[in-house]
């Protein structure tokens, strides 16, 4: 047959809080060839609470990985090409199984939910000084809803199966990556438990300084170390497929997925920064070998650990709760649009919010306040008010926390950054991207392959050892072409409505206090 030949090929899975993707590279170009994406539903079981099915999640990967086979075959590309695949995830959500059955013990814990507000609130408190930055020299982190030790210490204490597999030795705990690999490598008959030091670094047990789990601080939430991931580096094989259309091929990258856009973005030098719109949004900047601690509410995380005797890397994060996620509530909840489309074509009618403002604080607020009692509030309105302002103020919303983020960065390293790489789904709004420039009074480059954070994956997937079908070194990678987006308004004018979004903030903070 005349089947096309590429060269060796990459996978990667990217399984997100609102979709999973499977998506096939070119090793030699980065070219992607084909993908396919399966939307994930998301259960609101009471107010707060968000989270997802970890056998759909599965299923939804399963489907994605299928359809792109077929897809790639009709396109008269051999599948056998695939060398290896890669994991990227939704960080922090939060799984607990039974090694025994295979079966998830309750849905997953999505990083969003607020159910542990109580705890957070009781853990603060009991430290000296009521002091949220308690456990942050160990892990990079404040005592927040959004780390995973929280969340599995909810399902130990609520959940009687979990209660009980925990003490019968039965249980796995895991993020959504330990949850795929396990799977994807057997599962109850002999799956690979692990995790990879990006994704550790979100769970709060683990220690950024000696790369692993922390004695004291699983004493600190009470959990039990067996029932932890092994944890391994980004880039090496950790098992391979044992079933579906990829079967025999290793599975040989995990990064959490913002730390695989950051690689995807090719941000491989202390300094470069990257920020991705998905469900949430995420500022992420190399600080290079040695770990550098936030005085302004940013995160100290693992940027990516690329082979087994490789150094880590850090990165500093400005986390953003709510982003994308604006979307599907204007639509779901308040009914003003239908599509993603229809939000930028409603704020391109008025370009102007007319002084409304909308703080979607729903899960609180992450960086750089970390306020969990916070609530979204929408202010400003007059009779003139109508939904194309409300539109605009929502687009408006995502880059004014951008730029509370980008703020905090500039003050803590005394350089400004001079222009922002972005990408994920929200970039290809072009009035939210010209909207960002102007209200950092920067440029904003978007690179015109926007799945980066698949790229990612699959860049460490292809690079581990045993596979070695892609270079990371800078020189062999290709250049990425992209787009520019210059500021257009004067830096006053947006002086003024960053100093007005400030005040809104201010409203939605201590709401229940
Ligand atoms: O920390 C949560 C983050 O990893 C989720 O990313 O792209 O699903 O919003 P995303």
């Amino acid at each position: 047959s005349n089947r096309i030949m590429l060269g060796p090929l990459v996978a990667a899975i990217d399984q997100g809080t609102s979709s999973t993707r499977f998506l096939v590279f070119n090793a030699k170009t980065a070219e992607l060839l084909s993908h396919h994406q399966v939307e994930i539903k998301q259960s609101f079981p009471k107010e707060g609470w968000v989270e997802e099915d970890p056998k759909e999640i599965l299923q939804s990967v399963y489907e994605c990985m299928d359809r792109t086979c077929e897809k790639m075959t009709q396109l008269n590309i051999d599948i056998s090409n695939i060398k290896a695949v890669g994991v990227t995830n939704q960080r922090e959500t939060t799984l607990v199984w039974d090694k025994e059955t295979g079966e998830p013990l309750y849905n997953a814990i999505v990083w969003l939910d607020l159910r542990t507000q109580s705890t957070v609130e009781r853990l603060i408190n009991k430290t000296p000084g009521r002091n949220k930055n308690h456990l942050k020299h160990k892990t990079g982190l404040p005592i927040s809803t959004y780390f995973s030790a929280v969340k599995l210490r909810w399902l130990m204490d609520n959940v009687e199966k979990v209660h009980e597999a925990v003490l019968s030795h039965r249980a796995m705990f895991g993020t959504v990556d330990s949850w795929l690999i396990w799977s994807l490598t057997g599962g109850k008959k002999g799956g690979v438990h692990c995790t990879d030091v990006t994704n550790a670094s979100r769970t709060m047990l683990f220690n950024i300084h000696t790369m692993d789990w922390d004695p004291e601080l699983c004493k600190y939430f009470d959990i039990p170390m067996e029932i932890l991931p092994k944890v391994r580096s980004s880039s090496e094989i950790y098992g391979l497929m044992k079933s579906g259309p990829l079967t025999g091929v290793p599975i040989s990258g995990c990064l959490g997925d913002q730390s695989a856009a950051l690689v995807g973005q090719m941000c491989f030098k202390d300094g470069q920064a990257k920020n991705t719109y998905g469900t949430g949004c995420f500022l992420l900047k190399n600080v290079g070998t040695k770990p550098v601690m936030s005085d302004h509410g940013l995160l100290t995380t693992v940027a990516y650990k690329l082979g087994r005797d490789k150094p880590a890397c850090y990165a500093l994060e400005g986390s953003v709760a709510i982003a994308g996620a604006v979307v599907p509530w204007l639509k779901n909840n308040l009914g003003i649009i239908q599509t993603s489309t229809e939000l930028e074509q409603l704020a391109a009618d008025v370009g102007t919010s007319y002084g409304c403002y909308f703080v979607p604080a729903f899960s609180g607020l992450y960086a750089p306040y970390w306020e969990p009692s916070a609530r979204g509030i929408i202010c400003g309105l007059t009779q003139f008010t109508n939904r194309s302002h409300l539109a605009f103020a929502a687009l408006e919303a995502v880059c004014f926390q951008t730029r509370e983020i980008l703020d905090a960065m500039n003050q803590d390293s005394g350089i400004h950054l001079s222009q922002l790489q972005v990408d994920g789904g929200m970039t290809s709004n072009r009035l939210l991207m010209q909207l960002q420039a102007d209200i950092l009074c920067i440029p904003v480059v978007k690179p015109s392959m926007p799945e980066t954070t698949a790229l990612g994956a699959a860049m460490a997937a292809g690079a581990a050892e045993g596979v070695s079908v892609w270079s990371l070194n800078p020189e062999d990678l290709t250049e990425v072409t992209s787009e520019k987006f210059e500021p257009q308004i004067n830096p006053e004018e947006s002086e003024l409505r960053y100093a007005r979004w400030k005040k809104a903030v201010q409203r939605a903070m201590n709401w229940e206090t």
